[in-house]
């Protein structure tokens, strides 16, 4: 197996456990491991770093690409091992924790997190744990179903431990695109005027006499879990395909249409499945997360190329994909998620980006990570990165939930992700508002006319006539900005109690 999987015969002598492997951590390391939205992340040494603050105390700092896989959030956690997390993660325990005060969370945009490390000597990486396909004969390491910042990190870290997960072929080889950049003033050109544009090596360069530990692990990633398309999921789906088809029509967008992005999460999902039956063809993407949605695209004939950091796809999907890789090894490339969420890039291709939100407002305002203002949800992930540098950066989410009780368009966004001039185009179940060119009182009108749920339709629209009659650019009562968001901590609604049967 060796052979086959580590290449470098130097690295030979540093083969030991995973529990070995965690015990060249320190108690106050800062950690920089692989790992984006579940997919190619550590399963044996992080897991084993989480076991070991039972019983003694671990005071980590843990950099990833994005959230990891399995319970290692949950457990790094819950066994108290983290000072600090960052730059994204999808973990109810871990999120408690956040919210509790017990981890210190930083989130950021995730192109942001490789150029702190080249900025701010503070995140010096102590250890990089980064998973592996193989190993190659120079000593470089080939990822497996992401990149995220692993190339950073490598390159940030004073030692390495590479995690070789057998379960993942070795045909993997090829797909990635690695492509570290300059620090300022020495940056370069990205030079990617295409989806399929290949800049950098299929591997991570590494100094081979920083790494320190070699371990192998059989572990599959962690499965995404998608719901199926529903009601509310289908109708956002199809107000996006009516108004691209639209644009087609007006001349706006080609059939091609540009490439797509599409965020984590049921509804990005449920939007890139309803692509398979429209009359789109040749479509491409310029994301950072592939779903089940992409191969079904690619199945369907609709998409010729997809290029992204990760691929989280559920178990079926993934074992498809393995079996078949011949048939989509050409048409992927999973690049490091500074180059696959860089706003030059993005801008230059005119990405079609779908991202989901919490709520937004009448103005157009979009909170991507916080419930009710204060509470961290997951993130802002990736979506500010390509919402900010879209050709169209489009937020979906239902009109109202849990019974009503919930509406997601709000006088005043309760924490702002996104502001009124990062956004193009808004979508709930009820209907579609572009608000392209608008100014803040148009959109207002247009956002409630499409957007708001029947239930909530004349409370926001008396809140627009109050704030009307008071003048401003974007009115405002400010004393009831936030009274939908009190209303519902207070008395579990954002229903006012006289407009109940209205
Ligand atoms: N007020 C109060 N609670 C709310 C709420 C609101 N406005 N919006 C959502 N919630 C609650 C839901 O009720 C649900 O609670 P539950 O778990 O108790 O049922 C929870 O928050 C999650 O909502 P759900 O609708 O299931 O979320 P989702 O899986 O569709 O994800 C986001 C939505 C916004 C959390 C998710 O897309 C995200 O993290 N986005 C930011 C990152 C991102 O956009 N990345 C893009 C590139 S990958």
């Amino acid at each position: 197996m060796h052979i086959k999987r580590i290449r470098y015969s130097e690295y030979h002598k540093l083969i030991t456990s995973p529990s070995e492997a965690a015990k060249l951590i320190n108690k106050n390391d800062i950690l920089g491991v692989s790992g984006f939205t579940k997919a190619g992340d550590s399963k044996s040494v992080l897991p084993e770093i989480a076991k070991r603050a039972l019983s003694e105390e671990l005071s980590l700092t843990v950099l990833s690409g994005a959230s990891l896989g399995y319970n290692t959030d949950a457990d790094l956690a819950k066994n108290g091992a983290l000072h600090k997390r960052l730059p994204f993660q999808a973990d109810p325990t871990l999120r408690k924790a956040i919210n509790n005060h017990e981890v210190l969370y930083v989130d950021q945009h995730l192109s942001y997190t490789a150029e702190m490390l080249q900025n701010i000597s503070e995140y010096r990486i102590d250890v990089a744990i980064i998973e592996a396909v193989s190993i190659t004969e120079d000593g470089y390491i080939v990822p497996t179903t992401s990149v995220g910042n692993s190339a950073s990190f490598a390159q940030n870290a004073n030692k390495i431990i590479i995690e070789v997960n057998t379960s993942m072929p070795l045909d993997f080889q090829g797909m990635h695109d690695v492509k570290l950049q300059k620090k300022q003033p020495h940056r370069e050109v990205i030079n990617i005027t295409e989806v399929d544009d290949r800049i950098g090596e299929p591997y991570i360069k590494i100094a081979p006499d920083k790494v320190i530990a070699v371990v192998y692990t059989n572990v599959p990633d962690c499965p995404a879990v998608i719901a199926a398309p529903d009601d509310k999921t289908s109708a956002i789906s199809k107000h996006i395909l009516t108004f691209l088809e639209k644009e087609v029509e007006a001349g706006r967008l080609t059939n091609s249409l540009l490439p797509l992005q599409a965020g984590i999460g049921k509804i990005a999902n449920a939007v890139l499945s309803g692509f398979t039956k429209s009359n789109f063809d040749n479509l491409t993407m310029y994301s950072e997360v592939l779903q089940d949605s992409t191969f079904e695209l690619f199945d369907s004939g609709k998409l010729s190329f997809a290029s992204a950091s990760s691929i989280t796809v559920t178990e079926g999907c993934l074992k498809n994909m393995v079996q078949h890789f011949d048939k989509y090894k050409d048409k992927l490339i999973l690049r490091p998620q500074n180059i696959s969420n860089a706003g030059e890039v993005i801008r230059r291709l005119g990405v079609i980006a779908i991202n989901t939100a919490i709520e937004f407002d009448m103005y157009g305002n979009v909170n991507s990570t916080h419930i009710t203002g204060t509470k961290m949800m997951n993130g802002i992930g990736g979506s500010g990165d390509f919402a900010r540098n879209a050709y169209l950066s489009i937020f979906v989410c239902p009109s109202i939930s849990k019974e009503n009780k919930i509406s997601h368009i709000v006088p005043m966004v309760s924490h702002t992700d996104h502001t009124e001039h990062d956004v193009d185009i808004l979508v709930t179940e009820q209907g579609l508002a572009d608000i392209r060119g608008l100014a803040p009182r148009e959109r207002a009108e247009v956002i409630i006319e499409n957007c708001v749920h029947p239930f909530y339709k004349k409370q926001l629209l008396d809140y627009f006539k109050e704030a009307s009659a008071a003048g401003g650019q974007t009115p405002h009562i400010l004393e009831k900005a936030f009274s939908w968001h009190t209303n519902l901590i207070e008395n579990g609604t954002m229903k006012f109690p006289e407009l109940v049967n209205q």
